[in-house]
């Protein structure tokens, strides 16, 4: 019996080797070992939550006939629901915003390594997991915006210089325990190490226009109303402000103007974050999850996905938002996404020490 069940696993797993090694997987009609039902439906667990995307979903359904039947929720939420479900999770993709969410994520084992040469030929390397655990699917910049009135650009080169008394009373950030801020220090401690990153967060405390409080929108309003001169905030927000419906939006946006740090021949680039898709470790259906995520990488799907939150493509060569463009282009901090979402915790305990709230 012992040896039967051992014949059975051993076909199961060369049956699997196949089909995972075709460069399109598709479901292997000639065997009954699927049962019918798994074959054209995939259940993701999103953390984003945008009409576009959802448009997008129903693209990928019309091309493929495999129907997505969508769960939201908070990352933290997904993670811990994937995790209470154990092996009967119903979950095929993850979806989330930030390499921090996606490498804890990966820290809490519940998602399986993937090959595909698609995803590998279309997405950079710095902005996916090195063991294929996840995709980076958009980036999103965070950037320095400044009181144009107050500050000329000039003034400005890189997150180092905020630090500088120059600044005094004049840097407005959300707190610490924003996940954003903390890959961003997780990006300086990469850089520079973390007893330059501890002694610039210090500095940078000291240049705050008040405690931390509110979002990165929040912010945005606080420099336009002249709180702070200058914020670090993601890129999007500002984009959102400049094309939203609310006039009272659309001026503060006509006040800021947008940084992006650490350019020239000598800088790093500007910190860039990703909203990314890794397939469950325990999906019902992995080849239609690999199908899915390829799909999101396709150059169409690219398009549509960024837009859905003005984010900038994660391919290379696909438009980037209108508004988005306006600011300008730029080089990229070309970190991998995996290292500095690995140095989350210790960011958040170095800005802890900096009385960084
Ligand atoms: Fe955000």
């Amino acid at each position: 019996m012992k040896r039967l069940r051992y014949i059975l696993l051993a076909a199961a797993t060369a049956l699997l080797a196949l089909v995972w090694g075709c460069a399109q997987p598709q479901a292997d009609t000639t065997t009954t070992a699927t049962p019918p039902e798994t074959a054209a439906e995939v259940n993701l667990y999103s953390s984003r939550h945008y009409d576009t995307d959802e448009a997008l979903y129903e693209g990928f359904s019309e091309q493929t006939g495999i129907a997505v039947n969508l769960v939201e929720a908070s990352a933290d939420e997904l993670i811990e629901r994937i995790k209470s479900e154990g092996e009967n999770s119903p979950a095929d993709v993850l979806i989330t915003v930030d390499a921090g969410r996606l490498w804890r994520a990966t820290e809490e084992g519940i998602l399986q390594p993937i090959k595909s040469e698609t995803l590998e030929s279309a997405i950079p390397e710095n902005l996916r997991d090195p063991e294929g655990r996840w995709f980076g699917l958009s980036k999103r910049a965070r950037v320095i915006i400044y009181n144009k009135e107050n500050v000329d650009p000039s003034e400005l080169s890189s997150y180092e210089d905020l630090a500088d008394p120059k600044w005094q009373g004049r840097v407005l950030v959300r707190s610490s325990n924003n996940i954003y801020n903390q890959s961003l220090v997780g990006s300086l401690i990469a850089n520079l190490g973390e007893e330059e990153t501890e002694t610039w967060a210090k500095g940078l405390v000291e240049n705050f226009a008040r405690p931390p409080e509110g979002n990165d929108t929040d912010q945005i309003e606080a420099v336009a109303q002249g709180i702070g001169d200058v914020a670090i905030v993601n890129s999007y927000y500002v984009t959102r402000l400049a094309e939203s419906d609310d006039p009272d939006a659309r001026a503060t946006a006509e006040k800021i103007g947008v940084f992006f740090p650490n350019q020239g021949e000598d800088g790093r680039g500007t910190h860039v974050n990703i909203s990314g898709a890794g397939v469950v470790k325990t999906a019902p259906h992995p080849e239609a999850a690999v199908e899915f995520i390829e799909y999101l990488a396709s150059p169409e799907a690219q398009t549509i996905f960024a837009a859905g939150n003005y984010e900038y493509p994660a391919v290379e060569g696909v438009e980037v938002n209108e508004t988005l463009a306006q600011y300008g282009e730029f080089k990229n901090d070309s970190l991998s996404a995996a290292e500095f979402g690995s140095k989350n915790a210790d960011a958040l305990r170095l800005m802890d020490r900096a009385g960084w709230k």
